[in-house]
């Protein structure tokens, strides 16, 4: 059975998460996060590597590099770049695997410079509003595009474009 290996990518601010706006953005840590994604991918026969960053190119370079690394499936919450950054939408086009984006808040219910999403057309499906679970839920997503099952009725979804 092969083993899948998941890059799980976090943007800008999202060190901060447990302490940034708990209102918005709830109190868990992303050490807590990736700890749980971490038991989730152990039961799914998942690896994860993660990575955090502040700077659009650093996760520009990091997604490039996912290309000759072995990653099968990208986790990624791009935070502000999502509404912000061509770069990180064209590498994700680029290395053309498959990503499942995440929101710990609903994005399209809050501010109209929210509603500009350049990522999330060039991955394969998004998850926004369930806080820290989506990241589980993502990877169940992940891994069920990857090796479809019964409960997908063995469909894969295409990435979707504009
Ligand atoms: C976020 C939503 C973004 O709009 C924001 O810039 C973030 C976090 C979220 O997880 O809800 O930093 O990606």
């Amino acid at each position: 059975m092969k083993r899948w290996n998941i890059l799980l990518i976090n943007g800008p601010n999202l060190q901060l998460l447990g302490r940034r706006e708990p209102e918005i953005y709830g109190r868990v840590t992303l050490a807590e996060i990736v700890e749980n994604v971490r038991r989730e991918a152990a039961g799914l026969n998942a690896d994860i590597a993660d990575f955090q960053t502040n700077w659009e190119g650093a996760m520009v370079d990091r997604i490039g590099a996912a290309m000759d690394d072995g990653t099968d499936g990208i986790i990624i919450n791009p935070a502000a770049f999502t509404h912000t950054s061509v770069a990180v939408r064209d590498a994700l086009a680029a290395v053309k695997i498959p990503a499942v984006e995440v929101h710990l808040s609903r994005v399209d219910a809050r501010e109209p410079f929210r509603q500009v999403r350049l990522t999330t057309p060039v991955c394969i499906g998004v998850i926004a509003g369930f806080g820290a679970y989506g990241y589980q839920l993502a990877l169940r997503a992940l891994i069920e595009h990857l090796e479809p099952s019964q409960i997908s009725g063995g469909s894969r979804a295409e990435r979707s474009e504009i």
